[in-house]
């Protein structure tokens, strides 16, 4: 698979990640342990070098999941976790204070069975802990050796300046898809300036904008798309029109809607990786089928004019976790 550079980071990874969450956390039952594993295996056979995890997928059970399943070629890939959940439960609130940072990287290592982490987000911004002493944290753990490079998650343009500022940020993880453009106006263009990649989580738009999910999907209980206002039964038969727009062109492609979508991502910034997530080998093989889908500008036009004519229904996230989202 091409391969690309997050910002100015000079960290290189292949130009699509894998999103591991789904496997344990999120979208109802976590998948059988061998299967992971055999899924986490095969992406990389396919040349995905980049693995998103997070001490909170789970809790813990995800990170654990790639320490066994990338343990034969950990040196060949960079895998990305977060910390910065009280006992890495989002229920619990945020907790980037310095103490919790150590104890959260000591944990990850042992459970991801490796001596340093490439990549360590910060989940969410914590409004209790200026942002400059979070950086002078990881700074310290560069400086051991435990951490490569940090990132941050869904953080504001004014706390990505400040934390660049003390310690060079490689990238920024937050939602971007077709569905969800906020980052265009004031985050990707601070990116820009400052040299820092863009990891687009929920690049697929959960799910629904790969054309599977409609009206009548029926999630599992334990699945979070229940409670987001985007996804209740009249928003997804209203946002149809998205998945619409995806299959024509992905006709005149020979693709597939995901592959449209991600292209899509692509096409936007040479710095910009998704992370797209799945539970499926098939799934698998069709989304990283989009690394090597190139859109012409006529396409992008096309899908550019036909967006602007949907008005997306629902919030994508409800109330109390909108909240979390840093300024
Ligand atoms: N930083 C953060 O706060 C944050 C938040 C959310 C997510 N993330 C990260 O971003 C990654 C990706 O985001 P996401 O998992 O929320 O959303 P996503 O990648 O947009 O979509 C994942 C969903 O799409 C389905 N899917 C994937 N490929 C498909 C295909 N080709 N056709 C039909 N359905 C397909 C998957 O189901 P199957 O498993 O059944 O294929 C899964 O339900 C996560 O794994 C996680 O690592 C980070």
């Amino acid at each position: 698979m091409k391969k690309r550079i997050l910002g100015k980071s000079g960290l290189e990874v292949s130009a699509l990640g894998l999103g591991c969450m789904g496997l344990s956390f999120g979208y109802g039952p976590a998948t059988d342990q061998q299967e992971a594993i055999r899924l986490l295996r095969a992406a990389y056979e396919a040349g995905v070098t980049f693995f998103d995890t997070a001490e909170a997928y789970g809790p813990y059970v995800n990170e654990e999941l790639l320490g066994e399943a990338l343990s034969p070629f950990r040196r060949e890939v960079v895998i990305a976790t977060k910390f910065g959940f009280k006992e890495g439960k989002p229920d619990l609130g945020m907790d980037s204070s310095s103490a919790n940072i150590r104890a959260v990287a000591e944990a990850s290592l042992r459970r991801l069975k490796t001596d340093y982490i490439d990549l360590f987000y910060q989940h969410r911004v914590d409004p209790n802990v200026p942002i400059e002493e979070v950086a002078d944290t990881v700074k310290e753990l560069m400086k051991e050796g435990k951490i490569k490079h940090w990132g941050l998650s869904e953080a504001g343009a004014a706390t990505i300046r400040r934390a660049n500022a003390v310690q060079p940020v490689a990238a920024l993880q937050s939602e971007y898809s077709l569905w969800f453009r906020e980052p265009e106006q004031e985050v990707l263009p601070v990116l820009e300036e400052l040299g820092i990649g863009f990891v687009p989580f929920s690049p697929l738009g959960k799910g629904f904008l790969t054309g599977a999910i409609n009206e009548n999907t029926q999630f599992d209980k334990t699945d979070f798309r229940n409670i987001v206002p985007r996804f209740s039964e009249d928003n997804r038969k209203a946002n149809q029109s998205f998945v619409d727009l995806l299959k024509t062109i992905a006709v005149q492609k020979h693709a597939t809607p995901a592959q449209i979508a991600l292209a899509w991502l692509l096409a936007q910034k040479p710095w910009i990786v998704p992370i797209p997530g799945t539970t499926r080998l098939a799934r698998l093989q069709e989304n990283i089928g989009a690394a090597s889908l190139e859109l012409t500008p006529e396409e992008l036009a096309a899908i550019e004019t036909g967006a602007a004519q949907i008005s997306v229904q629902g919030a994508r996230y409800p109330e109390h976790l909108q909240k979390r989202v840093g300024k």
